[in-house]
C-alpha cells in the first residue's frame, strides 16, 4: 500500500507529480480501438486508464424496457479487479452502480435519443487502472465512443474534477490527492453551450472556494474538449489516408 504523504504541495507550489495547481495530468486519447463494438475509445489521464465501448442503437432486451418515443441509454461503469491497489471484487459495487447512473445522466442530455424510438444504446466503461478521476475520464471517453458509433449528439461531453488539497484549489486530482485532500468536485459539461451535466462534491469548501473550484474544473473540461476533438479528427484522418492509398 502507498504511504500517506505529509504534504501534497511543496514549498515551490508544486504537487507530488510535479504539476502546478491548475495543470491537468497528461491526457492521451484514441478513438475506434475495438473492432467488435459499434463505437469505442480509450483514454489515459495520468495513471488512470479507461476503455469505453458502445453498442447500438439496437433492439431492446428485455423488450418491455423499450420506450415508444426515444431510445433508452444504458450505462455500465465497471472496475477491473486489478485496476486498484486492493483487489476489487468483479461483482458490481454500490459505488459502481451510483457511477453508472451519474455517468448516464451526464451523457443523456447530449444524445438525440428521440431519433431512435424503441431501441437501446448501451455504454460499457471498463476501468483498467484507477488513479483518481475515473468517473470524469469515463464520461470523456464514453462520449467519444458514442460519437465513434455514429450516434447523433448535440456536443461531446467533457469532464474534469477540481478539488482542494493542502488548503489550495487544484485541477484534476490523483487518487493520493483525492484520499488525502479536503475536497473533490467532479464536473461534466457540453462545452459549446456551457451546459453542466454533472456536478458532485465530496468534502468541504467555502462558497468562494466552490466558485474557484468550479471555474477551474470548467477550464479543465474545455482543455479536455480540445483533446477529444483532436482524437476524433485523428481517427478520420487515418481513414482518409488509408482510402487514398
Ligand atoms: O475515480 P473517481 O475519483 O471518479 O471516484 P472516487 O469514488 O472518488 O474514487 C477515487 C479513487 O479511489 C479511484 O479513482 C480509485 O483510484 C480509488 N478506488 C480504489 O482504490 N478502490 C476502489 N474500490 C474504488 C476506488
Amino acid at each position: 500500500m502507498s504511504k500517506t504523504p505529509e504534504k501534497l504541495i511543496n514549498e515551490k507550489g508544486l504537487r507530488l507529480d510535479g504539476r502546478k495547481p491548475d495543470e491537468l495530468r497528461p491526457v492521451k486519447i484514441e478513438v475506434g480501438v475495438l473492432s467488435n463494438a459499434d463505437g469505442s475509445a480509450y483514454i489515459e489521464q495520468g495513471k488512470s486508464k479507461i476503455l469505453a465501448a458502445v453498442y447500438g442503437p439496437k433492439e431492446v432486451h428485455p423488450r418491455h424496457l423499450a420506450l415508444p418515443d426515444r431510445a433508452v441509454l444504458r450505462c455500465r461503469y465497471h472496475m477491473a479487479p486489478f485496476s486498484v491497489e486492493q483487489r476489487k471484487s468483479p461483482a458490481p459495487s454500490r459505488r459502481e452502480m451510483e457511477l453508472s447512473k451519474v455517468i448516464r445522466e451526464a451523457l443523456e442530455p447530449a444524445v438525440f435519443l428521440e431519433y431512435y424510438p424503441r431501441t437501446s444504446i448501451d455504454i460499457f466503461i471498463e476501468v483498467l487502472q484507477a488513479d483518481g478521476g475515473t468517473r470524469c475520464a469515463g464520461i470523456t471517453v464514453a462520449s467519444l465512443a458514442l460519437a465513434d458509433a455514429g450516434v447523433p449528439m448535440r456536443d461531446l461531453v467533457a469532464a474534469c474534477a477540481a478539488g482542494k488539497i493542502d488548503g489550495k484549489i487544484v485541477l484534476d486530482l490523483t487518487d493520493t490527492e483525492d484520499k488525502n485532500g479536503e475536497a473533490d468536485l467532479p464536473v461534466a459539461m457540453m462545452p459549446t453551450a456551457e451546459l453542466i451535466t454533472l456536478l458532485q462534491m465530496d468534502g468541504m469548501l467555502t462558497t468562494e472556494e466552490f466558485e474557484e473550484a468550479l471555474n477551474l474544473a470548467v477550464q479543465g473540461c474545455k482543455q479536455i474538449y480540445e483533446a477529444q476533438k483532436e482524437a476524433l479528427k485523428a481517427k478520420y484522418i487515418e481513414i482518409k489516408e488509408a482510402v487514398q492509398e
